[in-house]
Order: structure tokens, then C-alpha cells, then sequence
């Protein structure tokens, strides 16, 4: 089982250097490269940067020659209602964007952490229902929990005001802290690959196909840097789920 993971492509931004649509070309085209060919591809979030539906046709368009089922999460740029119009979700009727699929060895649990019309995550009392009853039905499956915002405090002040709330953060923590099966949650959002950990559980932050975050932990403002875009396939080795990060160009 191969899981790609691509994130923050922002289809349409014109905020950095660079073409977002022809970055993500150039991700997809080194993913085609890897072997064996992915099983399915995560999007986590900010597939398009002003939600119009000829930035999500052009997202779809792009990752077409991965010839894989497609798994989106919504980001704060997204829109739930045009990202239903566009890729399939599979049990998401509902806003907000809740959704499992069974990858094999491995179960993606995806959960929205958006809050419309705002930087900032949230999970509230709903979703983290949804959660604690989704996971609580599969208990012996490893668990990949997908969301935008990641859990985790980067302890650069500008982001950490955009992230998930200190008590929503934490409400998951005690989720994943009594369903073992959980074996890491990855996200986006921060345009940089960070690791950390909430629960006990691993989290993985992955970079943006479009335009990574400088590293610069005193950072009051977003600050860009021109490290690479890249990727990250997921397997299963021996029960673990392994994550492997591929930078491109
Ligand atoms: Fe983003």
C-alpha cells in the first residue's frame, strides 16, 4: 500500500514566486516516478486559493495522470461545499467534511479542522464525537487521521495564531490517547515539514507543493523561503506506518 500525500497546492495564488499550477505539475510528475505506483493520493487542504470552481477543474486536471482515488481535506482557502462539487467524499454529506476510507492496511480517517471564513482551526464538540465514535468502530486497524490544521505548536508566534485552538488541540489529544490504533496524524497548513506529538501519537506536518514557510521561530508575520515543494508517501511496514519525505527540485 503507497498513500501520496500532497498539500497546500493553492491553485490560483499569486502571493509568491512561482506558478502554483505549474508547481504542482512538476510534484505529480515526480510522483509518477515512484514505484510501486501509488494506491491513492491525501490532498491536505488549501486545494485552491480563492475556492472558484476553475481552481478546483485545474486540481482535478493536474493529479488526473496519478490515475488514483483521490482523498481532499479541506483547508482554510477551500470551500466545502465547491470541494463536494469536485471530488468525490465519499459518506461527506454533511458539513462538516467527516469521512473514512480503507486503504488496506491502513484506515484514513479524514477530519476537518476549518472553521469558514477564518485562518484558524476548530474541532468542536461534533466532530470530535465523529471521531471518538469513527475510531471507536475500528479499533484494531492502524489509523492515518488526516486534517488541515495539524495538531501542534510550532512556537513560531504567527502560525500558532492560525492553528487549532490550545483546548481543541488538547480535546484530540485525549482521543488518540485511548484508541492505540491511531498511528500518526498528518496535516498541512504550515508549509513545512514538522514533527511532533500529541497523545503519545506521532503528527506530521508536510511541506506545500506551492511555496514552504522560512524557518524563523521569533516569526510575526509569514515569512516565505524558497525551499523546495515536495511530497510524502505513506506505507505500512511490519504494522508501522512509515512516512518518507521527498523534497522536489
Ligand atoms: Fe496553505
Amino acid at each position: 500500500m503507497v498513500l501520496v500525500q500532497l498539500s497546500d497546492p493553492h491553485i490560483g495564488a499569486t502571493w509568491a514566486e512561482g506558478d502554483a499550477a505549474a508547481r504542482l505539475a512538476a510534484v505529480v510528475d515526480s510522483v509518477r516516478s515512484v514505484v510501486p505506483k501509488p494506491d491513492a493520493v491525501l490532498v491536505s487542504g488549501d486545494l485552491a486559493d480563492h475556492a472558484v470552481d476553475d481552481e478546483y477543474r485545474q486540481v482535478a486536471d493536474l493529479l488526473a495522470p496519478l490515475a488514483a482515488p483521490v482523498y481532499v481535506v479541506p483547508g482554510n482557502h477551500d470551500d466545502r461545499a465547491a470541494l463536494r462539487r469536485h471530488f468525490a467524499l465519499a459518506g461527506a454529506e454533511r458539513e462538516p467534511v467527516l469521512y473514512t476510507a480503507d486503504l488496506g492496511p491502513l484506515r484514513l480517517v479524514v477530519l476537518d479542522s476549518t472553521r469558514p471564513g477564518e485562518d484558524r482551526g476548530e474541532l468542536d464538540a461534533v466532530r470530535l464525537f465523529w471521531l471518538e465514535a469513527t475510531l471507536g468502530a475500528a479499533p484494531d486497524t492502524p489509523t492515518l487521521i488526516a486534517m488541515h490544521h495539524p495538531p501542534l505548536v510550532t512556537g513560531m508566534p504567527v502560525w500558532d495564531s492560525i492553528g487549532l485552538p490550545d483546548a481543541d488541540r488538547m480535546a484530540l489529544g485525549e482521543i488518540v490517547a485511548a484508541h492505540p490504533q491511531v498511528r500518526r496524524i498528518v496535516g498541512g497548513h504550515l508549509h513545512r515539514t514538522i514533527s511532533a506529538e500529541l497523545g503519545g501519537r506521532s503528527v506530521l506536518a508536510v511541506p506545500s507543493t506551492y511555496v514552504q514557510a522560512r524557518l524563523d521561530l521569533q516569526a510575526t508575520e509569514i515569512e516565505l523561503s524558497s525551499d523546495p515543494p515536495g511530497f510524502v508517501v505513506h506505507t505500512v511496514q511490519d504494522g508501522a506506518l512509515v512516512s518518507h519525505v521527498q523534497p522536489v527540485g
